[in-house]
């Protein structure tokens, strides 16, 4: 989090402080460093040196507009998993050859879509997916790029949610059966099967789950050769983790214990696997999205009330599972710090939003800086899965998103009205 440090006692994105946003704009308040956004891309791209590759941003992690606009305009690909994505993508300028369409469950609609824009390539997981894509190309009267995801039955060592190359997982073709799928592609019309997909899964915070992936992936491509298929594209997924914890220092704030040993870098992780898929000779995509955009950005919130229950205390916040839902969904940890440091007492509280579910919090039993109603609290690494994952529950409109760069400030999304909930 280069881009969010403190000056003094004030928590500052790029040169701007956050406590004039939240005067300015109001909480809860989205704010995203753009400097830090094209670091992160450029720190993965440039890994790769020479050899033929894509960064290809996974639109999911966080889908504004004005945020894809900067990674299109850095020459990012993208990849998509909806036609509400992909439309978003082409809008925001990437090019279609640089577009991966993946998907467990992609509609007709969505297929015909993906075709008539002619994106570099649809990652089939099934049987029947890949009937239907040749059905349409037919229909289309053109062909089909597609590339198969294939499940490697590898344990990324991340939360079960958020595992994705297990057999027990939906995702992918049973690695046992590939070969027999890529043989079925090549038997339909109207397909040319140009690649190998994987992706494990994601946060995964060590190298040798992708090690073992890209071995994998050699392996299964030399046995795919010995049968007559060869293969020219491998699009590795994404998954890099990115330190939640201690995200940002000062003497004040409690030094956080957890996830102690420190997540390799972006660089690090390419630098880990690339030699072992660059034996293929294929080109390599990768396709990142927390790793780009979970660093830049921070949800802002206000303290409404400080309470105790029993031995419990409690801050209760105006922002809460229906801003962040990743505390409440994956037990997930982000670093809570004041705007302002105003004191260096910390107790232990339970940092909860204003919704009606017990399970709506944003930290629990955490060491927190003191902090008394009207206080702002940054909510840190909250750019990746954060406001995607907004709803309307309870009624809530949504809130606002910001882009700083330098001393400028943006608006990249306004804040939703109560016209918006009906
Ligand atoms: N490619 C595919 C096919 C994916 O399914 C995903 C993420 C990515 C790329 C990007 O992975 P990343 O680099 O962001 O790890 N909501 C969860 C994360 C869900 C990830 C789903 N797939 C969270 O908040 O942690």
């Amino acid at each position: 989090m280069r881009y969010f440090q403190f000056k003094e006692n004030e928590l500052l994105c790029e040169d701007v402080p956050l406590p004039e946003l939240v005067e300015e704009y109001g909480t809860p308040l989205y704010v995203y460093s753009r400097n830090q956004v094209i670091e992160n891309y450029k720190s993965i791209d440039s890994a790769f040196g020479a050899m033929d590759h894509a960064v290809c941003y996974a639109l999911k992690a966080n889908s504004n507009l004005h945020i894809l606009k900067l990674l299109a305009e850095e020459g990012a690909g993208a990849d998509v998993v909806s036609a509400g994505e992909l439309f978003l993508a082409l809008k925001a300028g990437f090019t279609p050859e640089k577009i991966a369409f993946a998907g467990v469950g992609k509609r007709e609609d969505e297929i015909e879509y993906a075709l008539t824009q002619r994106v570099f390539s649809l990652n089939a997981e099934s049987h029947q997916e890949l009937q239907l894509i040749s059905r349409v190309a037919l229909r289309l009267n053109t062909t089909a790029r597609v590339s198969l995801r294939i499940n490697p039955d590898i344990d990324p060592q991340s939360h079960p949610y958020i595992t994705t190359g297990l057999h027990s997982n939906k995702f992918g073709i049973d690695s046992a059966k590939a070969i027999d799928a890529f043989r079925y592609a090549l038997s339909l019309p109207a397909l040319e099967v140009i690649g190998l997909h994987t992706h494990i899964g994601s946060q995964i915070t060590k190298t040798e789950p992708f090690i073992e992936t890209a071995r994998f992936v050699v392996q299964f491509l030399e046995k795919l050769r010995e049968t007559g298929v060869r293969i020219s594209h491998i699009d590795f997924g994404g998954g890099f983790g990115v330190q939640y914890s201690n995200a940002v220092r000062h003497e004040a704030i409690p030094v956080e214990d957890h996830g102690s040993t420190p997540t390799p870098s972006p660089a690090e992780f390419v630098g880990s696997f690339l030699p072992i898929l660059q034996q293929t000779g294929c080109s390599v995509w990768l396709e990142p999205g927390r790793s780009i955009v979970a660093d830049a950005g921070i949800l802002v919130t206000k303290v409404l009330y400080t309470k105790e229950n029993g031995s419990k205390k409690f801050v209760v916040t105006d922002a809460g599972m229906t801003d962040l839902l990743r505390p409440s969904l994956y037990n997930a940890h982000h670093q809570i710090v004041p705007l302002k440091i105003e004191t260096y007492e910390s107790e232990k509280v339970d940092v909860v939003g204003p919704i009606c579910e017990t399970g709506d919090f944003l930290a629990r039993d955490r060491s927190l800086t003191k902090v008394k109603p009207n206080d702002g609290l940054a909510v840190l690494t909250a750019g990746a899965y954060g406001f995607v994952n907004t709803s309307h529950y309870n009624a809530r409109p949504r809130p606002a998103e910001i882009l700083v760069n330098g001393e400028r400030v943006r608006v990249i999304r306004q804040r939703e009205t109560f016209e918006d909930l009906v």
